[in-house]
């Protein structure tokens, strides 16, 4: 494969700085070792580093060879999640409880080699930031870095992202422009009855009674209230309810989450919730109580950007090896903030077909590293050709 030969020189390197970060994994906002040793390493190859952005973000910011108004930020994020790891391998994670099993440590590693390969050759006309964003698993680091002005202090034209996708073989990107990433909302419905003895439900306003037939009636949401060529799901994920065997308790909570890209389909689903939970509850004698919270947009892909980013894919691993036409994903990421503000693609690249566990968020999933020179390489002839001396030289900005 045509990675930057200069990239395959430090795979080495590249290799241990991921495993650093993977035997010390950081959840939301705490990414504080982690953004020592980015900042560290962005520092020893000379580029200019900002930190405490997002509590625990890191910007580097570097200058190509030749002057140029033009800007774009590549981004990679830091974070690890709260999963007990389950590999036997020497870099498993030291952090009890805590482990990246969705391969943010490579994203870094990643950007860390871009960054380092950029300064030593600077040739492109511009400015690059480097943007190692903390808390995108559920917290909103990219939101929160946003809010705190980031995209007026580091002024870009268009923002990239990537993420390793263990359904794509190594050796191969995805991406497509509109839709990529699902919008991720939350919800919370309370069922409030009146508990009593077990044998005597008759005094009862049986609160589980309702939630069963909340459950499934809430299904009828994306069967029947959607329009059947518009993706969405409503999932509910806990249950909670009752203590013991004879009594009927009081109340019972029903947590869950909602996925969908179009913006219309995302503002179907609360009312939705909100009308069957109420008229289900009411047909019961019960009340509920509904808290709906909105996470994170969908991943809208710009056309322009994505057919820049395809083709720089396809100068490294070639056409063939950049499929186009995956399907979406129901799962979110927030890198969905910064594209709503800019112009800009994110990437799959592929992880190596799931084995056993080997998949996002799972206790054995782990990053390929043969993936680190790809994905590096990728960065770099993906910045050099948006920040084209010839193209900046010729065009007036
Ligand atoms: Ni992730």
């Amino acid at each position: 494969m045509p990675v930057i030969n200069r990239i395959a020189e430090f795979h080495a390197e590249m290799t241990q700085w991921r495993h650093q970060i993977h035997a010390h994994p950081e959840t939301a906002f705490e990414e504080h070792k982690t953004a020592d040793l980015v900042a560290g390493l962005l520092e020893s190859f000379g580029v200019s580093v900002d930190r405490g952005i997002a509590q625990t973000g890191v910007i580097g910011t570097l200058k190509g060879s030749l002057a140029g108004d033009r800007a774009i930020a590549l981004r990679a994020d830091m974070d690890g999640l709260h999963i007990e790891e389950q590999n036997d391998v020497p870099h498993a994670s030291q952090n009890h409880g805590r482990m990246h099993a969705c391969g943010h440590d490579g994203h870094t590693a990643m950007l860390l080699g871009a960054a380092k390969h950029l300064a030593e050759t600077r040739n492109f006309a511009g400015t690059i930031h480097f943007i190692f964003q903390p808390a995108e698993e559920n917290e909103g680091g990219a939101r929160l870095m946003i809010e705190e002005g980031v995209l007026e202090r580091y002024p870009v034209e268009a923002v990239y992202g990537m993420h390793n996708w263990p359904e794509v073989p190594v050796g191969q990107f995805a991406v497509r422009p509109g839709p990529m990433m699902a919008a991720f909302d939350i919800f919370e419905i309370t069922i409030s009855g009146r508990g009593a003895h077990a044998a005597m439900p008759h005094l009862a306003i049986d609160p589980i009674v309702a939630a069963a037939q909340l459950v499934s009636g809430l299904q009828t949401i994306t069967s029947r209230n959607v329009h059947p060529l518009e993706g969405a799901v409503v999932s509910i994920t806990q249950v909670h309810g009752g203590d013991t065997w004879n009594v009927i308790p009081d109340r019972v909570v029903l947590r869950g989450t909602t996925r969908s890209f179009n913006p219309a389909v995302r503002d179907q689903i609360e009312p939705a919730i909100r009308r069957i939970a109420d008229g289900i509850c009411r047909a019961c004698g019960a009340q509920m109580a509904l808290r709906y919270e909105r996470r994170y947009p969908a991943l809208i892909n710009a056309s322009t950007e994505t057919e820049i980013a395809a083709a720089t894919a396809a100068s490294i691993v070639g056409e063939s090896n950049v499929k186009r036409d995956l399907l979406p994903s129901m799962a979110a990421e927030d890198f969905a903030c910064f594209l709503e503000q800019k112009p800009g693609a994110y990437i799959w690249i592929g992880n190596g077909t799931a084995e056993a566990g080997g998949i996002l968020h799972n206790p054995h999933y782990d990053f390929n590293d043969e993936v680190l020179p790809l994905g590096a390489s990728y960065w770099v002839r993906l910045a050099e050709s948006v920040l084209a001396k010839e193209r900046a030289s010729a065009s007036p900005t």
